[in-house]
C-alpha cells in the first residue's frame, strides 16, 4: 500500500466515522472496525464518494479478544503496515453508582481500556520495526475530572489516561507519537444520554476532534501532541 494507512475503531458513527473521513480526504486509506457491518459499509461508502480512498472494513466486537487478534492481523496482512491507529471506540453508562451493574462496569472497562491495551499490543510492533507511527486514543474530560453518575467511565477513561501517558514515555524513543484527546461533550449518539449536555449549536462537533487528530498527526514527526483538551469555545444550556 503507497497510501499511509489508518486503522480506526469504532468508525461506524461519530467521532470515529468523523476521523476516517478526514485522513481519508487527507489520502490515508482506511480500516475500520466496530460491531455493526451495515453502518461500517455505510462509513465506507462515503468514502469512496467522496475521496475515493481504499477502505477495509473488519467487523469486530472489541470484547472479543478473538475478534481483535483477527483486526490486527488482518490489518498487518491486508495493507502490511499502520502508520495511525486510533483507539476511539468507547461505551458509557451513565448511572449513580449504586445503580451501575458489574455487567456494565465490566463492558466499559472491557472496550474504553482493555481492547486499547490488547489491540495497541499488537499493531505497536510493527510501528517499532518501522521506527515510525502514531498512536492517538479518544480518552474524555471525564478522565481528568470526575463526574456525577460518571464512576465506572470515569474509571475506564483515567485508566486510560494513565495508560497513554506511561506507553508515551516508552517508545517515544522509537519515533513514535502517543496523542491522547480529550473531548467534552461532542454532538453524538452518547451525547444524547448526557443530561449537562449544550445546546447542539454550541456543542463540539464529531468533525472538530477529527480535524484535532489530524493535526496532532500533521506536526512534523519531531513533535508531539501528547494531552489535548477538547472544549466548547461557549457553551449554551439547553
Ligand atoms: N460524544 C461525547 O460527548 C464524547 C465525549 C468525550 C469522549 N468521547 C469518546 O469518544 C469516543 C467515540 O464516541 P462517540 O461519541 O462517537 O460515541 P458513539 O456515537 O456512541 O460511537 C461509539 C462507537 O464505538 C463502537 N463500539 C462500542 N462498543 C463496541 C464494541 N464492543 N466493539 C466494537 N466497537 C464498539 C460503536 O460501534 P458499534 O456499535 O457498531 O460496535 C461506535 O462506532 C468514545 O471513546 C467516547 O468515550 C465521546
Amino acid at each position: 500500500m503507497d497510501n499511509p494507512v489508518v486503522l480506526i475503531t469504532g468508525a461506524s458513527r461519530g467521532i470515529g466515522r468523523a476521523i476516517a473521513l478526514k485522513f481519508a480526504s487527507e489520502g490515508f486509506a482506511c480500516i475500520l472496525a466496530a460491531r455493526n457491518r451495515e453502518k461500517l459499509e455505510e462509513t465506507a461508502s462515503l468514502i469512496r464518494n467522496q475521496y475515493g480512498s481504499p477502505t477495509l472494513i473488519v467487523p469486530t466486537n472489541l470484547r472479543r479478544d478473538a475478534d481483535i487478534d483477527n483486526l490486527a492481523s488482518t490489518a498487518l496482512a491486508q495493507w502490511g503496515k499502520v502508520d495511525v491507529l486510533v483507539n476511539n471506540a468507547g461505551v458509557l453508562y451513565l448511572k449513580p453508582f449504586l445503580e451501575l451493574s458489574i455487567e456494565e462496569f465490566d463492558e466499559m472497562m472491557q472496550v474504553n481500556m482493555r481492547a486499547i491495551f490488547l489491540l495497541t499490543q499488537k499493531i505497536l510492533p510493527s510501528m517499532i520495526e518501522r521506527k515510525q507511527g502514531t498512536i492517538i486514543n479518544i480518552a474524555s474530560l471525564a478522565g481528568k475530572n470526575g463526574f456525577k453518575n460518571g464512576t465506572g467511565y470515569g474509571a475506564s477513561k483515567w485508566a486510560l489516561r494513565g495508560w497513554a501517558a506511561s506507553l508515551m514515555m516508552e517508545v517515544r524513543e522509537h519515533n513514535i507519537r502517543v496523542v491522547t484527546i480529550f473531548p467534552g461533550s461532542v454532538d453524538t449518539d452518547m451525547a444524547g444520554q448526557l443530561p449537562t449536555a449544550p445546546r447542539r449549536e454550541s456543542m463540539i462537533q464529531p468533525e472538530d476532534i477529527a480535524r484535532a487528530a489530524y493535526l496532532a498527526y500533521a506536526l512534523p514527526e519531531r513533535t508531539m501532541l501528547s494531552e489535548i483538551d477538547v472544549r466548547p469555545t461557549n457553551p449554551q444550556k439547553p
